[in-house]
């Protein structure tokens, strides 16, 4: 095994360690809706929330890097340039983590100066990291490109995919950089956070995917390198072409220019189309195979991706991406509901799919089914289906009742919030979120002893 690879371990273990991490800040998020006054005084929704998708972000991060470090020393058939290097960052990005974490739980405010910036928390939504956090977030991914660009560089060699994975990671850093200016004008602030968050899930990070599931592809399937790369070339144009101006979907009614509600309405329509593709793709690919595969997990978890993806960021982004109905449904639980369902779909399910490649390798072509693996999927995937529903509940109650109803005062709010349809729903996210959260304990105890549970004749047999 390559270096690099042994480095793609532990980010991906660590990347389920921090969803674990995730999990626990979510359901404490959710309770606060059910019991406002948990942990009165001690810890507010704010913190757990901030902590719930700032761990999102990290996570699903780790999981992007890890499955690049594993793929590309296979893909040039050389140790990756620089490996050191990244090898000593994960230790320090690991544990300006935890700093963080204590930081947002313990000292959680500070002076709305120069000062909170750099040591506490910069505000702003997804990236609240404070600075000198940020700019080590910075300084790994700057390695991270070192480490890809050097080696094609000195394996005198490119694929398409590493082609696209290169210039996809220039934006995509530089973009993070939005994450550092503190401008007054809460409109102009706005304006450029937008760009970081539409930008990253709805271009980047989706480019970014589909380079780790191209190979992911050929890994499972075998599908063909010109196939893979073909649908890949076809996803980046439309998923660019749509995603772009499709930001403008952010800016109805931030205080920019009307004319975004044509631009943002019309581009965004448009955006579920690359996915529909990688749908398509998915079947196409399953069914030329007759379904049939070594690795059934990742198989289950890379459909789970592709449908995850049309219909949680496609269908439920859609539904709202109208000026006309994200008049009414803006900033709801509806919002919350497509969230999920798209980071789930679009990113959690792609880097599970990643993690169960990997452990058949590390542990063998033959263990890789049973029983576990399926009742991880079933309880992860009927839980976020649940809370998908139980917040779109909430979200249409709130739309009628506060928007529509009341048109958006104070007291139209407190009449959604105090709707028993959004109370309702905000029980059964909970519930479900319980669901979800049984479903990532038996996930981790399956991904740490998958291949190791069986006795050792029993896989002799099998292989
Ligand atoms: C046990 C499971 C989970 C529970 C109980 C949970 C609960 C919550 C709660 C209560 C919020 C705050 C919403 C608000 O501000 O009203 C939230 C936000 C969020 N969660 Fe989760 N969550 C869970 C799992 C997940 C997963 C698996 C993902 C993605 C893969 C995710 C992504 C997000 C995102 C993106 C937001 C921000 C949404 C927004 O503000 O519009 N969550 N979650
Ligand atoms: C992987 C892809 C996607 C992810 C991960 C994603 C995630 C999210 C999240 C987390 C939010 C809430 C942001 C916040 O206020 O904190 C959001 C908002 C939104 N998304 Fe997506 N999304 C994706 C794709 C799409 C697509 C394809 C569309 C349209 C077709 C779309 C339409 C929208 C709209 C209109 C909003 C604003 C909702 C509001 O006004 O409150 N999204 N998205
Ligand atoms: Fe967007």
């Amino acid at each position: 095994m390559y270096r690099s690879q042994q480095l793609a371990l532990k980010y991906l273990a660590a990347a389920i360690v921090i969803f674990g991490a995730m999990v626990v800040a979510g359901l404490m998020s959710a309770y606060y809706y059910i019991n406002p006054d948990f942990l009165f005084g001690l810890l507010h929704f704010n913190i757990s929330k901030t902590l719930h998708i700032d761990t999102l972000v990290i996570w699903l991060l780790f999981g992007f890097i890890g499955a690049v470090y594993w793929y590309l020393p296979e893909e040039f058939g050389i140790e990756p340039v620089g490996i050191k290097a990244a090898e000593v960052l994960f230790y320090v990005l690991c544990a300006a983590i935890a700093v963080v974490t204590l930081v947002f739980v313990f000292i959680q405010y500070g002076p709305s100066n120069e000062v909170g910036m750099w040591l506490v928390n910069q505000g702003r939504k997804y990236v609240e990291a404070p600075r000198w956090a940020a700019v080590g977030i910075v300084v790994v991914m700057l390695v991270f490109a070192y480490n890809v660009i050097g080696t094609a560089i000195r394996a005198r060699k490119i694929t398409g995919i590493v082609g696209v994975l290169i210039v996809d990671l220039i934006p995509l850093i530089v973009l993070y950089l939005d994450a550092f200016p503190a401008a007054r004008n809460m409109s102009v602030d706005l304006f450029w956070w937008w760009w970081l968050v539409h930008m990253w899930v709805e271009a980047t990070w989706e480019v970014l995917i589909g380079c780790i599931m191209a190979w992911a592809l050929m890994n499972l399937l075998g599908t063909s390198r010109r196939i893979v790369e073909a649908w890949l070339y076809i996803e980046v144009a439309l998923v660019l072409g749509t995603g772009i101006l499709g930001l403008g979907h952010h800016y109805f009614w931030i205080g920019t220019p009307q004319y975004w509600l044509a631009v943002g309405g019309f581009f965004s329509a448009f955006e579920p189309l690359p996915l529909l593709g990688m749908v398509i793709h998915a079947i196409y690919d399953a069914g030329t195979h007759h379904m049939k595969t070594t690795n059934r997990p990742a198989f289950y978890w890379m459909l789970a991706e592709a449908f995850g993806n049309f219909i949680g960021a496609g269908v439920w982004g859609f539904m709202m991406t109208l000026p006309q109905v994200n008049l009414y449904s803006h900033g709801t639980q509806w919002t919350v509901s497509h969230g999920h369902f798209a980071f789930w779909g679009a990113y959690a399910c792609g880097v599970i799919s990643v993690c169960y490649l990997v452990l058949q390798k590390v542990r063998g072509s033959a263990f890789l089914d049973g029983i576990t693996w399926r009742w991880a999927f079933a309880a992860l995937n009927v839980g976020l289906v649940g809370m998908v529903g139980a917040l779109l509940i909430s979200g249409f109650a709130q739309a009628f009742i506060e928007r529509a109803q009341g048109g958006s005062t104070l007291e139209a709010f407190i009449a959604g919030q105090e709707n028993f349809w959004f109370l309702d729903g905000m029980y059964a996210r909970f519930a479900f979120g319980l669901i979800f959260a049984a479903g990532y304990v038996v996930l981790a105890y399956d991904l740490l002893t998958i291949g190791r549970r069986l006795p050792v004749h029993a896989m002799a047999v099998a292989e």
